[in-house]
């Protein structure tokens, strides 16, 4: 693979793609499926020899075979000349993680800007999650250059589909930079899904608004759970009457032990900074943050009820990433979950069918088992903090037999209940009813 985007006489805009994380590859893997030959840039080079030679390190179902099957128009490397000279259209997509302030950490998108700085008529199309205000800031230090804020709302686990499927594309930009609008525009209207242009500054606050709201409704079914609990209500009940009102609608209201991930976090601590840095203090989403992470907590507290202290005690969790399909652990809820048992005492064991090996870096306390069955294996109770289809299939009678004490607090509402309670266990979810054995 690799030698050179071969596709280049295909008639089709060439794409260049700075940063091949899991954005920039799978905006490099769809371009290329589209037809269009790419060029993608990494900093890392054993990254993009392993790219060359069709080896993809993350987990995102559908990449791979992307990146296998166009391997004629597609190119890693890292040589930035190599980008500039074959594309236009410059797909900006290195992260910004938050500093230790909480804002987002601009580094690597200064460090692409500087590069850029004099190398002709490119255009930034800006897919970086960016403080509302940043592009207008590059566009003033590079009169020469296009700029276009297109920001992406793919989910990992299903980035190729929602890539392949857009509700919506966002298109911003800046004075007299229609054409380079028309030209990214373009590239995404055999997609459908609705386009959105308007200004550099809106567009940038669409992708943070947009992830601070998801997190917001994710809070407060949460609290609404929570409420259930002490009022005897069902969340899964009060989430579908209230989905079915057109004005609400029915995602992202599943309660479970709190949202994580390299995003959610991260998002909403950027925008509540840029609100107090702008001189706004976003009251709502401190409240977003507090509740998420006191979310994360309360399972320990229902571990703690049916098992008393949990000093000595093993505690099994089922599943690690923050969520299912990827093998992502920034901020997944495990992590919190894990110290704060190993802080109470317990001997935490775990499981995850394809985390493992980013978890045991970020999990050094925590024993790794081969499968599920071996982590629930003597346990005293255990957690599912990822909603992994394949513990559906767990053969529970088996699990019950195993652990020392059949207890399963379902962080994500994910089993069936009735079938735990046949095979013997104690099932407590969130916001629902507890199950007894019987
Ligand atoms: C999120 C957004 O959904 C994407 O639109 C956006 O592009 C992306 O961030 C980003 O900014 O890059 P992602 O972090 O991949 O995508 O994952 P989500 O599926 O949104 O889930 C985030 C977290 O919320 C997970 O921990 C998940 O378990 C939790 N969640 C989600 C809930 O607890 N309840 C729900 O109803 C939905």
């Amino acid at each position: 693979m690799g030698e050179q985007a071969s596709g280049e006489s295909s008639g089709k805009e060439p794409i260049g793609v700075i940063g091949a994380g899991w954005v920039g590859l799978v905006t490099a893997a769809c371009f290329a499926e589209l037809g269009h030959p790419v060029v993608a840039r990494d900093v890392v080079e054993e990254k993009v020899e392993a790219l060359n030679r069709g080896e993809v390190t993350i987990h995102e179902p559908g990449l791979a075979e992307l990146i296998t099957g166009n391997a004629d128009r597609l190119e890693f490397t890292t040589d930035m000349d190599r980008v500039l000279d074959h594309a236009r259209l410059l797909f900006v997509c290195v992260d910004t993680p938050p500093t230790h302030s909480g804002d987002a950490d601009l580094s690597r998108v200064r460090k692409v800007v500087d590069d850029l700085a004099g190398s002709g008529d490119h255009v930034l199309v800006m897919k970086s999650t960016v403080p509302a205000g940043t592009g207008e800031t590059i566009i003033a230090e590079l009169p020469g250059a296009g700029y276009v804020s297109c920001p992406e709302f793919l989910k990992e686990g299903t980035a190729v589909e929602d890539f392949m499927n857009p509700d919506r594309v966002v298109i911003g930009v800046g004075q007299g930079g229609e054409a380079d609008g028309d030209a990214v525009a373009g590239l995404y209207e055999p997609l459908g899904g609705q386009m959105v242009r308007t200004d550099v500054t809106s567009a940038e606050m669409i992708k943070l608004a947009s992830n601070a709201y998801l997190a917001t409704r994710i809070s407060f079914i949460n609290e609404i759970a929570n409420v259930c609990e002490e009022v005897g209500a069902d969340v899964g009940e009060v989430a579908r009457g209230m989905g079915l009102d057109d004005r609400i609608g029915p995602q992202f209201l599943r309660p479970g032990i709190g949202f994580g991930g390299s995003c959610f976090p991260k998002d909403v601590s950027a925008l509540k900074l840029l609100a107090g840095n702008s001189g706004y203090h976003f009251q709502l989403l401190n409240s977003v943050i507090e509740v998420n992470e006191l979310q994360k907590r309360r399972v320990v507290g229902k571990l703690v009820k049916h098992l008393g202290p949990l000093a000595g005690r093993r505690i099994a969790l089922l599943g690690l990433a923050f969520k299912p399909d990827t093998d992502d652990m920034r901020e997944a809820s495990s992590l919190v979950l894990a110290a704060r048992l190993a802080a109470e005492g317990a001997e935490v064991v775990a499981f995850d069918p394809v985390a493992m090996d980013a978890a045991r870096a970020m999990l050094p306390g925590v024993e790794m088992a081969g499968s599920a069955l071996e982590a629930l294996t003597g346990a005293d109770g255990a957690v599912l903090v990822t909603e992994w289809p394949e513990f559906h299939g767990l053969d529970w009678g088996e699990a019950a037999s195993v652990m020392g004490n059949p207890l399963m607090i379902d962080g994500r509402n994910f089993l069936d209940p009735a079938a735990l309670a046949a095979a013997g266990f104690t099932w407590e979810g969130v916001g629902r009813a507890e199950v007894r054995p019987g």
